[in-house]
């Protein structure tokens, strides 16, 4: 009873610590510990939950991330409904609008000012201090209970301490920072997924999803800006005390005293913004006190006490220097304009898209003219203009191509779209975009297949399709300039792990068009055969959920293609998995185990990995701490801070086979069949290698210590999971 007692005192000690890193972390902007301190706590705080279940709790911070959600996201109603706020785009429009509000209010009013942030404006509802409700604006009336999604936002307390009795609700935005934008949309593009036009999309796109998990890996934020129902009487109190709260506070506000000073206000950001991590598209101007809020009331859509300044898009005047073509993975032929590099909107911009030829023609650019671009919150520039009065006359006609700028074959207009495409469906552009694309990590995940091999691949005429890469086997990649023994063993062990990727992961790999991977695990499970999904009528697939008839005639072309069906041919007689598996329930056997995974597996991804761990019970973190259970690595010999950590603490370190061994289930990938020299370097002895590496590290300690050399103490930054991904 007293251990249970003093384990409870250190779970409520490591929970509020945790609680106050998060607030100096998120809401200070001063964090005191390194992550992977922070890391270390949360590892205690895992494994003391996982020996005493009866003490965990659903706002503890290791609860963020839920299970999938099955249906639709429910329906909410807003107690206070969230209205939007009346645009304009004039520092005129301003000061009339504070014309009308001194004539209405019959007095002087002082006005709050805050940036626009540019996200999904969500509500969090609080009752007694716990986070107990989040959702979308929708219509404003209801919208989607999110919860499960916002709690995977770090911003976000799980608990508040000393929040008022009862029930309240914070109004603000999630926002995905910029940086996360280019990095998710780099591997939105690897896998061949549209990107995200602007950070606001990839907010949403992000918070819609079924997976908490998938919403965990992006690394959203959060800041709040409004309320109903707090105890408050200005902006100034509201923010204070939500600061004081732990929860991210609109920053800056500036309190105006007239309309002039928040013109200056967004005259001060029309710039600076650039300089902030995440987008803004204005400065919201909003009458302070709370009480004549109350007077003024609101329209249907919108309060009659704030006004919103939108920011001018940016523009810039630059040379059109020459347009290159770009065949896409689809053979659709996309004109891009190179420019003189000109500075907008924060960024160096010399590449435009000109999208087609038809607007080319409507815009009538030629080479050499003066162009407009525009930056409207959106990350690729466009050309909005010609400054016909500038040209000289020695400007050029910009020609439509009538042959494949890569294969010289003829191009076609698609009668639906402006897009001129490549007719020949073995374009190597194509071809090598359609295999990277299959090979990519969210596919196929054949790891070693790289650009430099797809290229020598297709330009050497191996491989017409994708089901040719499984006819290479063995010693044949040493046929590769750019492929030595080892890659080659490797590649051919990628291969054969790729055969029993999931159904799905298939579904998606082979390049339907519109099927991205959420797609194709609604296709998996509705269609759980490929020829089931080939036979698939018009009706058939529309009635599938998320499935428009734009989507579903794609689907059926693609299986109309004789080409597509000889290559799918190829991956059946190579034993490619091409149905749908039902996930077998797995005994919890690691429950209470935190794992740590350092370096390569070979044919399983770090996300792989981690939910195969996940699923038998176990836990993942990113740092070895004493509480790390297991460390787990195929190559004891790398130079690993990991390893070495583990070797000093005494951690079990173990391969991604013998945890396989565990837990009972098969390792995915047979071991590489020994063939001589050619796999020699795969395997070794793991024991002596260790021991050896022990002495090593022992030895390069005491040389440490003796040349007296400063440590920093300064450790890697990154969040939990960043290694992952
Ligand atoms: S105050 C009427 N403050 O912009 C609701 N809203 O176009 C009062 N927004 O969806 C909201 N930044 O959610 C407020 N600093 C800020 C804001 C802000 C962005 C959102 C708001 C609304 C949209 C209006």
């Amino acid at each position: 009873m007293s251990e249970l007692l003093d384990v409870k005192e250190r779970i409520e000690s490591l929970r509020a610590q945790l609680r106050r890193h998060d607030r100096l972390y998120y809401v200070e902007n001063a964090p005191e510990i390194t992550d992977q301190n922070y890391d270390r706590l949360m590892a205690e705080l895992i494994e003391l939950e996982n020996q005493f279940p009866e003490l965990k709790s659903p706002d503890s911070p290791t609860q963020r991330v839920g299970n999938e959600l099955a249906g639709e996201f429910k329906t909410v109603s807003h107690e206070v409904p969230m209205l939007s706020i009346g645009n304009t785009y004039s520092y005129a429009d301003m000061r009339e609008y504070d014309e009308r509000m001194k004539k209405e209010l019959g007095l002087k009013v002082s006005y709050s000012a805050e940036l626009k942030y540019d996200g999904l404006a969500v509500s969090l509802t609080y009752t007694d201090g716990k986070f107990t409700l989040g959702a979308t604006r929708g219509d404003g009336e209801k919208g989607d209970d999110i919860t499960a999604n916002l709690r995977t936002i770090k911003a976000i307390p799980l608990f508040l301490e000393n929040a008022p009795k009862g029930t309240f609700h914070v109004r603000g935005e999630v926002l995905l920072p910029l940086k996360e934008l280019e990095r998710l949309n780099k591997e939105r593009e690897l896998n061949g997924e549209t990107l995200f036009a602007n950070a606001r999309n990839a907010a949403a796109g992000s918070l819609k999803q079924h997976d908490p998990a998938v919403t965990a890996s992006r690394k959203l934020t959060f800041v709040a800006y409004a309320s109903a129902c707090f105890p408050a009487w200005d902006d100034l109190e509201l923010l204070t005390a939500y600061k004081k709260l732990g929860l991210p506070a609109a920053s800056p506000c500036k309190i105006c005293k007239n309309i002039e000073e928040a013109i200056a206000f967004c005259e001060e950001w029309k710039e600076k913004r650039f300089t902030l991590p995440f987008a803004t598209d204005g400065i919201v101007i909003k009458i302070n006190s709370f009480a004549l809020r109350e007077k003024l009331g609101a329209t249907a859509k919108s309060p009659r006490w704030a006004i919103a300044y939108k920011f001018p898009a940016e523009s810039a005047e630059t040379k059109l220097l020459s347009v290159s073509l770009q065949v896409g993975r689809t053979g659709a032929i996309t004109p891009v304009a190179n420019l003189e590099p000109v500075h907008l909107a924060g960024t160096k911009v010399s590449r435009a898209t000109l999208h087609n030829f038809d607007e080319i023609e409507r815009l009538d650019i030629r080479v050499g003219d003066t162009v407009l671009v525009e930056k409207a919150g959106e990350i690729i520039p466009d050309i909005v203009g010609v400054l016909k009065d500038k040209r000289d006359g020695s400007e050029q006609k910009i020609e439509v191509p009538n042959k494949c700028p890569v294969c010289g074959s003829d191009v076609y207009r698609d009668p639906e779209m402006a897009a001129i495409t490549c007719s020949n469906v073995s374009c190597p552009a194509v071809l090598k975009r359609v295999i990277a694309h299959f090979a990519s990590r969210n596919a196929m995940d054949i790891m070693g297949l790289g650009p430099a091999v797809i290229d020598e691949l297709v330009d050497k005429m191996i491989v017409s399709d994708y089901g040719d890469l499984y006819a290479i086997k063995g010693a044949n990649w040493l046929a590769f300039s750019k492929i030595g023994d080892k890659s080659a063993a490797n590649l051919d062990h990628a291969l054969n792990l790729s055969k029993k990727r999931p159904y799905d992961r298939l579904l998606f790999a082979i390049g339907i068009p519109g099927v991205g991977s959420a797609t194709a695990r609604t296709l998996a499970k509705r269609f759980p055969t490929i020829e089931k999904l080939e036979k698939a009528t018009l009706e058939e697939l529309t009635a599938v959920e998320g499935i428009g008839e734009i989507n579903a005639k794609g689907i059926m072309s693609f299986f109309a293609n004789a080409r597509n069906i000889e290559a799918l041919e190829k991956l059946r007689s190579a034993g490619v998995c091409l149905e749908y598996r039902e996930e077998e329930d797995v005994p919890k056997i690691l429950d209470g185990k935190i794992f740590v995974i350092t370096g390569a597996i070979p044919g399983v991804s770090r996300l792989e990995a981690a939910s195969t761990i996940l699923k038998y019970g176990g836990t993942v973190s990113e740092s070895v701490s004493k509480q790390t259970s297991f460390l787990i690595t195929e190559d004891v010999s790398a130079r690993s801070s990991k390893i070495d950590k583990a070797l000093e603490l005494g951690t079990k370190i173990i391969s991604w086979k013998e945890l396989a061994e565990m837990c009972g289930f098969e390792p995915p990938e047979p071991e590489p069949e020994r063939q001589g020299s050619l796999f020699d370097d795969l395997t070794g002895n793991k024991e002596e290698e260790l021991a050896a590496r022990k002495m090593r590290n022992a030895a390069e300690k005491n040389a440490r210590s003796e040349n007296k050399n400063e440590n920093t103490g300064k450790e890697t930054q990154g969040d939990l999971f960043s290694d992952l991904f």
